[in-house]
This record gives structure tokens, sequence and C-alpha cells, in this order.
């Protein structure tokens, strides 16, 4: 029997409700299957420790994370606390720390979700999104001249190292051999002159590696464009960590809405722990209500079953989420349903069963 350790972070807002929810479909997946198990450990950091301990999580936070096979996260912001400070210290810190530089995020329309693009069918909206995740517009480097003086400036850096540009466009080069897909590049060389010129000749480059990989480069305003206009063109896509972020909650809206929207945070080398976490935040509109939609947040945890080895399950638990949405039944109101968030996931468990 393998054991698995996991590290939960629920986070706030509808944070602690969805993860709640994805522990269940894990412990029921390792029942059923008898060949693994996890035990979960909780860690109640995230802006309400931050109101009481002036810190998001403890000194010694990411040591302590160290130690598990994989991180569960729910999300973190909070009115009360600065955006800027919850969200870099503790879920960005914890990408960065662990070297989570692959950010995998699927759009999928599975059948019976609802997609507002006419005429679409759900097998025109089958990409996988591979974003940059430790560096570029995210680097954190800058600088603050005379703050709060008429001649302030701020200066916000974009990091773009040799070594995680083609980290991440190997690993999407990788990803569309093994699957046989096209792969699309998506930068900004016409305006970013130093970063996505650099970026566009490392597609190039690697991509000479790869001869049998069909690619394409689109500048990031025309693809958000044929995201919406023509979404079949895109199977993998490779971009940086800001394009990466928009372009997946465009992705999210036209693939059911940010309810069924999962990500996971890669260290593909495993020498750190990988986090898996929805790609929605804290839902502050109606955290509380109990009527987030878990399946975000499920899915999810069915990628960090497909990254522990078992693909299998993460086939089964999204199996089960497209039954449950075709069934019209059970569903949280994002999807057109009256069900809460426990109710939502007791049917998919029905169904995994
Ligand atoms: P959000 O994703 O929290 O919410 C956007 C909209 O989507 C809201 O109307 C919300 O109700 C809806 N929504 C999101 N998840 C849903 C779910 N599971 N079920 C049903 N509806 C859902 O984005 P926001 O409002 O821009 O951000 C709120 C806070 O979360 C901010 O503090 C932000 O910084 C933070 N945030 C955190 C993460 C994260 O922890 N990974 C991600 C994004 C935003
Ligand atoms: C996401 C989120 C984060 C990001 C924020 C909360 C820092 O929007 O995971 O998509 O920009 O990466
Ligand atoms: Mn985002």
């Amino acid at each position: 029997m393998k054991k698995y350790r996991i590290a939960v972070i629920p986070g706030d807002g509808i944070g602690p409700e969805v993860i709640r929810e994805s522990v269940r479909v894990l412990n029921q997946a390792a029942e059923t299957d008898g060949g693994f198990e996890f035990s979960f450990d909780w860690f109640p950091w995230g802006c309400g420790y931050y109101l009481k301990t002036g810190e998001m999580m403890p000194a010694d936070g990411i040591k302590i994370l160290s130690d598990y096979d994989a991180i569960l996260l729910g999300a973190v912001g909070d009115p009360a606390v600065p955006d800027h400070i919850s969200l870099r210290e503790l879920l960005l810190r914890i990408r960065h720390d662990f070297d989570e530089y692959i950010n995998l995020r699927p759009v999928k329309l599975l059948r019976g979700a609802s997609c507002p693009l006419a005429g679409v069918r759900p097998e025109e909206i089958d990409m996988l999104f591979v974003r940059e995740n430790s560096e570029g517009e995210y680097s954190g480097q800058g600088a603050w001249l005379y703050k709060d003086s008429p001649q302030e400036v701020v200066i916000q850096d974009s990091v773009f190292s040799r070594k995680g540009t083609e980290r991440v466009i190997r690993y999407a080069y990788e990803l569309a051999k093994k699957e046989k897909k096209t792969l699309t590049s998506i930068s900004k060389g016409n305006a970013l002159n130093y970063s996505m010129v650099f970026w566009d000749r490392i597609f190039e480059e690697v991509g000479r590696d790869y001869p049998e990989v069909e690619t394409r480069s689109l500048l990031v305003d025309a693809a958000a464009m044929f995201m919406v206009r023509d979404p079949k063109r895109f199977q993998i896509v490779v971009t940086s960590n800001l394009f990466g972020d928009i372009l997946t909650d465009l992705g999210a809206a036209i693939a059911g809405g940010m309810g069924l929207a999962a990500g996971a945070n890669l260290n593909p080398e495993r020498k750190f722990p990988s986090m898996f976490e929805p790609i929605h935040g804290s839902a502050p509109d109606i955290a509380g209500t109990e009527t987030a939609n878990p399946l975000a947040a499920v899915w999810s945890a069915a990628q960090l079953l497909h990254f522990l080895g078992y693909p299998q399950w993460e086939a089964r638990i999204l199996q089960a989420i497209g039954k449950l949405l075709v069934s019209r039944e059970h569903l949280t109101p994002d999807q057109g349903g009256t069900a809460g968030t426990r109710e939502c996931t007791d049917a998919l468990l029905a169904y995994l069963r």
C-alpha cells in the first residue's frame, strides 16, 4: 500500500468550502482503489492567520511543507488584507520557493457544462495551457522611487531567464509530442522588444528538437480573440506567467466558468512538493453561502492523482464530473442548479462509486 502525505491549506473565502470536498473525493478514490492511501495535515494559513499574527504563514512554513508529497490549496485573498501581501506571501511564495515552474491548466468544455459561445461543440474546446509559473512578469522585482511625492516612479521588471524560458517551452513540446497535438506559443514580440522577442526565439530554437510537432505562434491579443472566435485552433498552449493567468480565466469563461477551472503547479523534477488548486480565487461575493462549485477543486485533486502516478483516477473523476453535468441535477448555481457545495459533491461521489 502506497501512503501519501498531503498538506492542505484551505485558505480564505470559499477555499475551505471547496477543499473539504476535494479531500472527500481523494479519500473515496483511495478506498475504492485499495492500492494507495492519504493522510492529510491541515494548515490554517491565510488571511485570517495574517490578521492574528501579522504573517500569512509561519516563518518556517516552507520548511514544514517541504516534507509533504503534495499540497492542496483552496484559495487565498480577503478584502481585509491587501492582495499583494496575501498572495505574494503565501501562494506565489510556495510556487516560487518550490520551483513549481509549470502551471498546467486544462481548458476543456465538458458535455453539459455551459458555454457562452454560440454553435460550439464540446469537443471544439479542448486545450491544455502550460503557463510559465516561476518568473516572467511575476518576478516581483522593481522599485518605487520618490514614493508619495509628485515625482514618484514605479518600475516593475519582468525577468525571463534562458533556463526559465527553455524549460517551460521544452515541457510543452514534450507534451505535444507525447500527445500528438499541435503546440501554440503565445507572446507579444511586437511590443515587448526584449522579453517576448527572446521568448519567440527560444520557442523556435527548442522546436528544432521536435520536428514532428506542428507549431503556431500567436500574439496574445490575437490569441484572446481566437479563443473566443475559433477555440478549436488550440491544443497544447505555452505562454508566459501573466498572459497565462489572464488567458486561463478567459478559458474558464468559455469552458463552464470559474467553478470548473482546475490547475496544477508542478515541480516536474519532484525535488519539491507540487501544489494543486482551482484557478479561481476566494470569491468573497459568495463565501459562506455554501454554494461554491466544488468541481474545480475536485478536478485539481484529480490532477494530483495523475501526478502521483494514477492517471486512471484522473480519468474516472473527470468522467464522473461529466456524468454529473449531463444529468443537470445536483449542480451549484453557477451551473444553473440550486444545489449546495456538499450536495454537489455527494452526487459526484455516487457517480464515482
Ligand atoms: P474569484 O475567482 O474569486 O471570483 C470571480 C467570480 O467567479 C466571482 O463572481 C465568484 O463568485 C465566481 N467564482 C469563483 N469561484 C467559484 C466557484 N468555485 N463556484 C462558483 N463561483 C465561483 O476572483 P476575484 O473576485 O477577482 O478575487 C477574489 C480574491 O481571490 C482576491 O483577493 C484575489 O486576489 C484572490 N485570488 C486568489 C486566487 C488563488 O488563491 N489561487 C486566484 C484568483 C484570485
Ligand atoms: C491564479 C491567480 C494568481 C495568479 C493570483 C491570485 C496571484 O490569479 O492562480 O490565476 O495571478 O497567478
Ligand atoms: Mn488568475
